[in-house]
This record gives structure tokens, C-alpha cells and sequence, in this order.
């Protein structure tokens, strides 16, 4: 049994005799994040996965992060701790299903949020995250129409916040499905002075209530910008982390689920990747993720597409 300080020792001078560099997605536990090179949002990994020249990349995040990785540097090794890491939104939209589905609207564009399988990004049009997303819906001409998944939560709110009528596939992340409006309000009236803040794949009801809706960079940004001193925080408390940091002095609430049997949302996912299967992991190499060249190759087209609108 290695102990918490030698173990990530023994990370940190793998990482560097195999120039591995390790990223890590704001659900991460707060050790995961605090050793990673780097820290952020679906669309920062994107960024940082698609500049690094590092020869290995180490998501510690979810299976379809590691995959954008690959996707976008396919010649780099990238390895995830477990690959049982998954997405429930990933999983609500099959690939074959997802074809039947946009082949009834031939003359839509397809767009899809970065929470997909490769097979997914392979038949769409453009990815978005949700930091882009209204920027890049609204770079779509007015009379355009077009298709939006997996997220219907998203979905709507963007269709909400640009007056479009994007059709909408029907999937959601169990997670942020689970929060529990009633106790949200009732933690509102203990705490009069606190202001909700909302990750968009959460249900409208709650996206209604909120003071600011964005994506865990921007929910991460409006905590530290904010003056107000307490905030609701409905999205999976791994963030609470980095909002400690940049604001020791402020006060983090985690929003109650509706399962009282659960204290707090955590994606199991997220949650299944541990300091020492990242140590494991990069010592073996195993497991890496493989992307088949002729799916590869049409994906990485909406991924460029999207970097290149968000850069
Ligand atoms: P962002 O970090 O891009 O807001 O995504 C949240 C999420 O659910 C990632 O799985
Ligand atoms: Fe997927 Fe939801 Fe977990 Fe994000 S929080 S990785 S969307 S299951």
C-alpha cells in the first residue's frame, strides 16, 4: 500500500519521464484536480487536448472527453483511468437511432452537444459545449433549420434565450435532471441573500429560478466576479472545489437533489476515476482510447469547426 503523498510522487515522475501531461474536468475529486496540469470545462479540455505537444494525454474526466481528444490528436496516446467512466447523456442518443431521427429532416443542419459518441459527432453538422453554444447557434442564418442533441435541456434553453425552433432529440444527463426544485426554493428562503446558479443540462423550472445559467466555467467565473456572498450550486459539486479556491471567503451550497438517500449530485461517472488508477493507468499505458479512422475522420470536421468559432 502506497500512501496519498508517495503515490502522487510517483505520478508526478512518470508523468514527466513519459511527458505525459494529465487534465482533469471540474467533476473531478478536489486531489484529481489539484495535481492535473490542467483544469477546466468540455471545452477547454478540447482546446488544451487539440495544442498540447505532450505525448501522452491523460483525461481524467468522462469516456466522450477522451475521445474529443483522440479525435482532434490522434497521433498523441491518450489514456482514461477507467473506461467505465461513461455518460448517461452520452448514452440516451444511439448512433443508429440518432440517423433514423435526422434522416425525417433532411434539410436541417445538425448540431450536437460535445456530451456524444464519436459516431454521433460523425453525423453532425457542427459541436458545440454549452460555454458556446448560443454563440454558435446564432452564427447559423436566421432562416436555417436545424436539428439540436442529445440535451433537450439544453436544448430548449438555447432555443429559449435565441427565439429559434431548433428540433430537439430527447435525452438528458441524469444528474442534473435530479435536482429538486422545492428544496432549492426552500433553501432560497433560509438563505435570502444567496443566488442560484444553474448548469443549462438542468430541467426549466429550475433554469427559470436561477440568477445566472451557464456552464461550469461560467457558473466558476460568476461566483468569483459576483459581489453577492452565498450561492445555490446546481450542478455536480466537484466544482465547489475551484470556487473555494478563487473565493475562500464565499459560501458553497451543493442544491439538493429529490433522492433524500443522496447528500449530493455527483456524477458516478465522473466519480469512478481514482489518483491511483490515473497512476495505473499512465504506468500501463492501458486503457487508451481508439477511435476507427473512418469515423474519426468525419468527426474531427464539426470539432475543428466548432474550435475554430470558439477560439
Ligand atoms: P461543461 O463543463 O462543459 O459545462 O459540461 C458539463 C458536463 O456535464 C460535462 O460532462
Ligand atoms: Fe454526463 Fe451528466 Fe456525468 Fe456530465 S454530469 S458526465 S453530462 S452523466
Amino acid at each position: 500500500i502506497i500512501d496519498k503523498e508517495n503515490l502522487e510522487n510517483a505520478f508526478l515522475k512518470l508523468k514527466k519521464e513519459k511527458n505525459a501531461v494529465l487534465m482533469a474536468h471540474f467533476y473531478q475529486e478536489s486531489n484529481i484536480q489539484d495535481i492535473a496540469d490542467f483544469v477546466g470545462d468540455s471545452l477547454a479540455l478540447a482546446q488544451f487536448a487539440a495544442k498540447t505537444d505532450a505525448d501522452i494525454i491523460m483525461v481524467a474526466g468522462v469516456h466522450f472527453m477522451g475521445e474529443s481528444a483522440k479525435i482532434l490528436s490522434p497521433q498523441k496516446t491518450v489514456i482514461v483511468p477507467d473506461l467505465n467512466a461513461g455518460c448517461s447523456l452520452a448514452d440516451s442518443c444511439p448512433p443508429l437511432e440518432f440517423k433514423k431521427f435526422i434522416d425525417q429532416y433532411p434539410d436541417h443542419k445538425v448540431i450536437t452537444y460535445v456530451n456524444t459518441s464519436a459516431e454521433i459527432k460523425a453525423l453532425s453538422d457542427m459541436v458545440v459545449t454549452s460555454t458556446n453554444a448560443k454563440a454558435i447557434v446564432d452564427s447559423f442564418s436566421p432562416d436555417e433549420k436545424l436539428i439540436f442533441g442529445p440535451d433537450k435541456n439544453l436544448g430548449n434553453y438555447i432555443n429559449s434565450i435565441t427565439g429559434r425552433e431548433m428540433v430537439l432529440w430527447d435525452g438528458a444527463c441524469h444528474v442534473h435532471e435530479k435536482f429538486s426544485l422545492e428544496k432549492i426554493l426552500e433553501l432560497k428562503k433560509e438563505n435570502p441573500d444567496a443566488e442560484i446558479i444553474a448548469h443549462p443540462e438542468c430541467k426549466k423550472p429550475l433554469l427559470m429560478v436561477a440568477d445566472h445559467v451557464g456552464s461550469t466555467a461560467s457558473l466558476l467565473k460568476y461566483t468569483y466576479t459576483s459581489d453577492k456572498k452565498t450561492f445555490i450550486v446546481a450542478t455536480e459539486s466537484g466544482i465547489i472545489h475551484q470556487m473555494k479556491l478563487k473565493s475562500p471567503k464565499k459560501l458553497f451550497i451543493p442544491a439538493p437533489p429529490n433522492d433524500s438517500t443522496c447528500a449530493c449530485n455527483d456524477c458516478e461517472f465522473m466519480r469512478l476515476n481514482t489518483m491511483e488508477k490515473i497512476y495505473n493507468a499512465l504506468k500501463h499505458e492501458w486503457p487508451s482510447i481508439e477511435v476507427p479512422e473512418e469515423v474519426r475522420v468525419q468527426a474531427v470536421k464539426p470539432i475543428e469547426k466548432m474550435l475554430k468559432l470558439s477560439a
